[in-house]
């Protein structure tokens, strides 16, 4: 795992380059987009570089992590909508190129089967953009979650409905309990997992992310068994952590062999 430790400004357009730097080698590349506010200075950036004609998305195709269960179609609070507004409508992706699980399917279970096949189809995610939920989350793969699942229903845990509570007017009771999401192990699957997380709510979980022990306790230590796996995290994030010297060296240093 690579931790790169900088601001957030400098994540936004870091993780724009290897996107733009993965296009420019494979124009038909297949990304994975998270939701949630962690991505979106790199989706801002994305979106600058597109509207000034420095790259496109025009051969590309991208599979979101997760969805509620039970929102109508076009509701501003799926998250299809959500990518939609913060990501596809401003760049240049083809019609029908950006695929999502279907949360309002009357089968969610052949649902997700259908989603795993069409990812399958694809050729499987290239670039995987995550965040991480305060439970130690990614996607929607609350505690418990099986390390080797794959798109599936869970069911929320309470912190998570708090946490997305700002999303429904603070109502709790109105954030979904179930949505679908893409397992531990369709993640494990990504060419290349980049993860970013900013700010001290997400301390806990960086901690356990990059040094805790691989466990079903904290989802996100699945991402040690991804052969390729970057983490970029603000100083906040990465409060926690008990080798950051180290870290920043491997960064200052990895150019001059590799
Ligand atoms: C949400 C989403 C995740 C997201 C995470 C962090 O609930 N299901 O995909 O990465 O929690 O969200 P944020 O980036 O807003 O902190």
């Amino acid at each position: 795992m690579e931790v790169v430790i900088t601001d957030a400004a400098t994540i936004g357009s870091l993780v724009a380059d290897r996107v733009q730097a993965l296009l420019e080698r494979k124009p038909d590349a297949v990304l994975g987009l998270a939701t949630g506010s962690s991505p979106l200075r790199v989706y801002d950036d994305l979106a600058a570089r597109v509207q000034n004609g420095s790259m496109s998305f025009s051969g590309a195709h991208a599979f979101t992590l997760d969805e509620y269960v039970g929102l109508p179609e076009g509701d501003p609070r799926s998250y299809r909508s959500v990518i939609d507004v913060e990501l596809v409508s401003r760049v240049d992706f083809a019609p029908g190129a950006v695929h999502g699980p279907d949360g309002t399917a009357a089968d969610l279970d052949a649902a997700c089967i259908d989603y795993e096949r069409r990812i399958a189809a694809a050729g499987g995610i290239d670039l995987q953009i995550l965040g991480i939920g305060t439970t130690g989350h990614i996607a929607f793969n609350e505690p418990s979650s099986s390390l080797a699942s794959r798109t599936r229903v869970k069911t929320l845990i309470a912190q998570t409905r708090r946490d997305n509570a700002r999303f429904f007017d603070g109502d709790v009771d109105a954030v979904p309990k179930h949505c679908l999401t893409q397992g531990l192990g369709t993640i494990l699957d990504s060419r290349h997992a980049i993860v970013i997380a900013t700010g001290s709510a997400k301390a806990a979980a960086v901690r356990q992310m990059v040094e805790g022990s691989v466990s079903a306790r904290w989802p996100c230590t699945a991402l040690q068994l991804h052969p390729k796996a970057t983490v970029y995290l603000d100083e906040a994030s990465a409060a926690e952590l008990e080798l950051t010297e180290y870290y920043r060296e491997v960064v200052e240093h990895r150019s001059a062999v590799q």
